[in-house]
């Protein structure tokens, strides 16, 4: 079923070439499953920011949308620019941008690469890199391991076109598939894409972390920090605080990085976390506590309101309290691409009113349901 708001009057595989030499005529992205509205949202607003007409495609559930210009337009200018100037990780509810061309259907199992090929031919961009994946989906699950196979299969047709040059090309190229028979050719600009399979990042887990939402925190710090960043932020004897920590997750996960956190919560943490020596528990509330002096972090995992969540931040940051902050706004049913729009403005209006530079981000994680995670830290003025 299309969405509201969203036109749906191409069918996805038709073809449709644009004018003179690159054909890719329409940018691909890749999201949560439900999400698709949102993300439409966001990018329709981004193009119309960047004075490209043109539209969304979409259906509810098949977490992918595709932004086409206008007919008439020059759709590979269109679609290059906008793959250039909306960095991906402005896009709250975006995994992956891609550059496309329409779906490849009817593909036979016998030679599932030649055609595909022949879209790389076509477009003749040398590629630094190749991902085979499909969109995340569950009843598209049981491709992965076509994927996996097909992938060295198509490195070495790309190779033989000569069109495979590692460390020297500006591109990957991206497969997705969403049957057997069907497949999109895409590219990724490299400085601005993921370099994982579906824009999911793999995560090195201890597995014996208390809590399944640590994950998310592991995942935001993958996210929103480099590892050169990650190594000079989160050092030993740095100090942090954690709003909602039980069972206590995200304080073992920085305890193991060497940093003493406070643990708030009224219910109890797991043993085991405080067993390992640097976290210490406090039970009081979360929106009351206050730090007896400065910490480097403050994390926030309380399942809240996400305008009181937002408050909350803000707050710490203006008043010195952290330096920087990870924390997760629990979405509305309705409105949430809206809602954190909202979220957004209000921790910027008081930042602003107390005269805070900062730098604010959102993304909705492979981890995230129906949430996203907001990273916001001070910086130099
Ligand atoms: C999703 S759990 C946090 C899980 C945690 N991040 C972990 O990794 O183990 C949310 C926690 O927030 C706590 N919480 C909710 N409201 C709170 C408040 N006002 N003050 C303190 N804790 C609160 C709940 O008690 C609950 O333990």
């Amino acid at each position: 079923m299309p969405l509201a708001g969203i036109s749906d009057t191409q069918p996805l595989g038709e073809p449709r070439r644009a004018q003179g030499g690159s054909p890719m005529d329409r940018v691909l992205l890749l999201c949560r499953a439900g999400f698709e509205g949102e993300l439409a949202a966001e990018v329709q607003a981004r193009a119309a920011a960047l004075d490209l007409p043109g539209f969304c495609r979409a259906r509810a559930g098949e977490a992918r949308v595709e932004w086409c210009p206008a007919p008439g337009a020059d759709a590979a200018a269109a679609v290059a620019r906008f793959a250039r100037e909306v960095p991906l990780g402005e896009l709250v509810f975006a995994r992956q941008l891609l550059c496309a061309l329409p779906v490849r259907g009817g593909l036979s199992p016998e030679d599932r690469a030649g055609p595909l090929l022949e879209d790389f031919q076509r477009a003749g961009l040398p590629v630094d890199g190749l991902l085979v994946e499909t969109p995340d989906v569950d009843g598209l699950k049981p491709l992965a391991a076509l994927c996996r196979k097909f992938a060295p299969i198509f490195e070495r047709a790309l190779g033989r076109a000569g069109l495979w040059r590692p460390g020297q090309a500006e591109h990957r190229a991206h497969l997705v598939f969403l049957s057997t028979v069907a497949a999109q050719p895409a590219w990724a600009w490299l400085a601005n894409s993921s370099p994982w399979p579906g824009g999911i990042p793999r995560l090195r887990m201890p597995r014996d972390i208390a809590s399944r939402s640590a994950r998310k925190l592991e995942e935001a710090l993958v996210t929103f920090l480099g590892p050169e960043e990650r190594a000079a932020r989160l050092r030993e004897g740095m100090r942090a605080v954690d709003l909602g920590a039980a069972p206590g997750g995200w304080s073992q996960l920085l305890a193991r990085r060497g940093l003493l956190v406070t643990a708030v919560d009224n219910g109890p943490l797991e043993a085991a976390v405080l067993a390992e020596g640097l976290v210490e528990h406090r039970r009081a509330d979360g929106f009351r506590f206050q730090p007896e002096e400065p910490v480097d972090w403050l994390v926030c995992d309380m399942v809240e309101q996400p305008g009181r969540v937002a408050h909350l931040v803000a707050r710490w940051l203006a008043a010195g309290w952290c330096r920087e902050c990870v924390f997760n706004l629990k979405l509305p049913m309705k409105r949430r691409q809206a809602e954190v729009e909202r979220c957004r403005a209000l921790i910027a209006a008081a930042l602003d009113a107390a005269g805070v530079p900062h730098a604010l981000a959102f993304k909705q994680l492979y981890h995230d349901r129906e949430e996203v995670t907001g990273y916001l830290r001070r910086v130099a003025p």
